[in-house]
């Protein structure tokens, strides 16, 4: 796993936000899984700020969101759905859009049918993930199966407490989501992980450098063969190794920078 600890948020945002656009550059059909999230807010903005400037080109690329809310319909101000209009289609034309169906009649089904998808698509090229404070991507909790694919999950308190703060009340918050499942995850061929913040140090170091768990799926990514991890000073803080991954990237070559 590359780490790259970058001096705050907005730093860390421009590296993903070039990362993406050196992406689209090399494919511009590209397949990208999206997180939705407080993370990855800026590194829509500056999507959307490119496509304005005319650097960057989505209207090609195909997008798989990671998860959504069962029960809310995509018109729900909380959904993902409402969130990815909001945060960036009304704003960047791309291809085609795919984001799980919370309403879905029959739920394993549709999971199934959004895994085809995917498959059709012909795989993910780039996905996107940001990390929950109990070590979670998309929404696979502490204990999912690190093979799994896209299934129904039930969320932690820890999630709906976490996630509250979007909602009017604690009690609003779903307790049940659709997610892409971990072995969905490391599939795609390139995996950019975002995390800031002192309050996912935690799950940062547990994720990079701790044992790989199912208790921590995103430690799974450790078996990923080409994952980057961007943290704030933050969000490193409880990183051992931190001074060699500084080292490693004032060390990179320029062939390998974005
Ligand atoms: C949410 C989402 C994840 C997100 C994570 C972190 O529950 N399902 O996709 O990455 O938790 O959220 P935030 O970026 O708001 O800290």
């Amino acid at each position: 796993m590359e780490i790259i600890i970058k001096r705050d948020a907005e730093e860390a945002s421009l590296e993903a936000a070039a990362l993406f656009r050196r992406q689209l550059r090399e494919k511009p059909e590209s397949v990208i899984g999206l997180a939705t999230g407080s993370t990855p807010l800026r590194f829509y903005e500056l999507l959307v700020e490119m496509g304005r400037e005319r650097v960057l080109d989505t209207a090609h690329a195909v997008t798989f969101n990671l998860d959504e809310y069962v029960g809310l319909h995509p018109s729900h101000p909380q959904s993902y759905a409402a969130y990815m209009r909001a945060h960036l289609f009304n704003h960047l034309a791309v291809a085609r859009s795919h984001i799980p169906d919370g309403m879905a009649a029959d739920i394993p089904r549709h999971c199934a049918q959004y895994e085809e998808a995917i498959r059709d698509a012909g795989g993910i090229d780039w996905q996107l993930l940001g990390l929950g404070s109990d070590g979670h991507i998309g929404f696979n909790e502490p204990g999912s199966s690190l093979g799994s694919r896209t299934r129904l999950k039930t969320l932690t308190a820890r999630t709906v407490a976490d996630n509250a703060a979007h909602f009017a009340s604690p009690g609003e918050v779903p307790r049940h989501v659709i997610t892409m499942g971990v072995g969905t995850i490391l599939e795609a061929r390139r995996c950019v992980v975002l995390a800031f913040g002192a309050g996912k140090a935690h799950a940062v170091a547990a994720m990079a450098e701790g044992p790989i768990t199912a208790l921590v799926p995103a430690s799974v990514l450790q078996m990923h063969p080409a994952c980057t991890l961007i943290v704030d000073e933050a969000g490193a803080g409880a990183l051992q190794r931190r001074d060699y991954y500084r080292w490693v990237y004032e060390n990179k070559p320029a062939w390998q920078r974005p």
